[in-house]
């Protein structure tokens, strides 16, 4: 096992505020950089956002015609009307700089308030990216890269170029709406001279892409339909200009893709790029193959989890159903959030957010599941052992496979499955309860009795480790409650996960319910 991790998101568009979809990608990153940490791992997990694409330009055109209709009608100023979007202090460039800070800025926020445990944040804006982003233009194999005319359909709601098989009744059926129609001179990327050997590729390693399901759909498309690309968009106001021809801007994907390198080249090759089903394409085919071109290794995982629709149906601003992360959070607790969307949905599969199944889960598996064995055991330590960790008792409950399962189902992304494997183990520990029945043993028999209650806070500091990538502050909140706190995540992993570790004696703290019904 190797002993680094480096893991990514996609770097999100800034064109708008983060929702449900984003925290999702962002929280199972997040739940795997965490998991890896906790194995004493060096990890390395990056997010950023993605500044240089015209839906950007668009929103913050948009966004400033908004602002400056609402100054000239709070001042009642009557002035001549201006082109659309370009104020009358600033270009578009600075329009567009001031409302990608102001966008990044909070992105950035979301995800501390998530507590979402990224190293790096990357925005293709730095001087960093921008770089390195040019170098590689340099890097491409000779004749990679090459001019040529485009003549056809471009969805900037996509940032992508469009074939008419693409279109639902002339529109693209993503965004809904009419691509633009492009006839421009531009660079070509040969992605054609690649089609071999990124098959090639995607057979040796069946890592590569992941689930099976989409490593068929990806395949499929490069023997089928992977075609060479235009690189480059011509008389751009934004965007990264390409090396010695300033009349041309990189194409946003040719540009962005090259963060997961740009942000630190030292932790290249990346072991697991996260993304949603809908830039599979970017990630598996033109990304590998510029890569290839360009003579640089390979990722080695890339990951499509599948997309949600939000109480049935497709999340749309239109539809007035966007689901803000940030407000779930403030009032169900982020580890809330992060057991519910990875619990619910089968990591891989599309799936369906409800409020209405998070607050069912809430209350059937965190309040009485989960808090009501938590308090169950500490208010039998507090009765009958005087508050305190009772003698060692050597052996662990019988069939205790939790950790073997549990970092099985890690290892192949289940979050759904790992999830389930604590909730088992929590229901064998109530099984153990009733069966032992303590508050007779506290009778007669104090040996047995003892030994149960220590199976059973050995049992929940276990628990607290198991939960720390999912929960971090419900599995703190364990620590503390057990009275060994932090110092417990000091350990090594395999000190935490082996038996007997609680010392006899300690005081234990209980505190409040975990989870008060709702
Ligand atoms: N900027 C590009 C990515 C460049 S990576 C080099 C981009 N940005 S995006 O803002 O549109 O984010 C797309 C990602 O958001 C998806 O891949 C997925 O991770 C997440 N999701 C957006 N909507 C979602 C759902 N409805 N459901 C699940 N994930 C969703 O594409």
């Amino acid at each position: 096992m190797s002993n680094r991790f480096y893991i990514t998101t996609p770097i999100y568009y800034v064109n708008d505020l983060p929702h449900i979809g984003h925290a999702y990608t962002t929280i199972a990153s997040d739940v795997l950089a965490r998991y890896h940490r906790m194995r004493g791992e060096e990890v390395r997990f990056l997010m950023g956002v993605d500044e240089n694409a015209q839906k950007n330009v668009e929103s913050a055109l948009k966004n400033a015609v908004i602002v400056s209709k609402a100054k000239q009608s709070h001042t009642m100023a009557k002035r001549s009307p201006r082109p659309f979007g370009v104020r009358d202090d600033g270009s578009v460039r600075d329009i567009v700089q001031k409302y990608v800070d102001e966008m990044a800025a909070k992105w950035k926020m979301t995800w501390d308030e998530l507590d979402i445990s990224n190293d790096d944040f990357i925005r293709t804006t730095e001087p960093r990216h921008v770089k390195y982003v040019k170098k590689f233009w340099g890097m491409v194999k000779k004749g990679d890269i090459y001019k040529g005319q485009y003549e056809g359909l471009y969805c900037v709601g996509c940032e992508s170029y469009k074939t008419e098989a693409d279109l639902v009744d002339g529109k693209c059926p993503e965004h809904n709406r009419v691509p633009e129609k492009l006839s421009e001179e531009n660079y070509f990327f040969k992605l054609s001279a690649y089609r071999d050997k990124l098959l090639a590729h995607i057979k040796k390693h069946p890592e590569f892409i992941q689930p099976e399901t989409r490593r068929n759909e990806v395949a499929a498309y490069i023997r089928d339909h992977a075609q060479d690309f235009s690189i480059s968009r011509k008389n751009l106001e934004w965007g990264i200009p390409v090396p010695g021809d300033p009349t041309q801007t990189i194409y946003v994907w040719f540009d962005a893709l090259l963060n997961y390198i740009s942000a630190n080249p030292k932790w290249w090759p990346a072991d697991l790029h996260l993304v949603g089903k809908d830039i599979i394409k970017f990630h598996c085919a033109y990304w590998p193959a510029m890569l290839m071109s360009a003579g640089m290794k390979l990722p080695r995982t890339v990951f499509a989890h599948g997309f949600f629709t939000v109480d049935g149906q497709k999340m749309s601003k239109t539809l007035g159903n966007v689901v803000d992360p940030v407000a779930l959070a403030k009032k169900y607790g982020n580890d809330v959030l992060r057991y519910y969307v990875l619990r619910e949905i089968p990591f891989g599969e599309d799936g369906d957010f409800s409020e209405e199944r998070l607050r069912q889960r809430y209350n059937g598996e965190l309040a009485n599941g989960l808090g009501n064995l938590v308090a169950r055991v500490l208010t039998m330590l507090e009765k009958y052992a005087e508050g305190r960790i009772p003698p060692r008792h050597k052996e662990p409950p019988k069939h205790f496979h939790v950790w073997s399962r549990y970092e099985d189902a890690i290892a192949s992304l289940q979050f759904d499955r790992a999830l389930e494997e604590i909730w088992h183990f929590m229901g064998e520990l109530d099984t153990f309860i009733d069966k032992e029945q303590p508050w007779k043993l506290a009778k007669g028999d104090k040996d047995k009795l003892f030994a149960v209650l220590y199976v059973l806070a050995e049992s929940l500091r276990h628990i607290g480790w198991l939960l720390l990538p999912f929960m971090p502050v419900t599995s703190q909140s364990i620590f503390e409650q057990l009275g060994v706190g932090k110092a417990e995540l000091r350990r090594p992993l395999k000190e935490g996960q082996s038996w007997g570790v609680l010392v006899p004696g300690v005081k234990i703290k209980k505190g409040n319910a975990l989870f008060p019904r709702l």
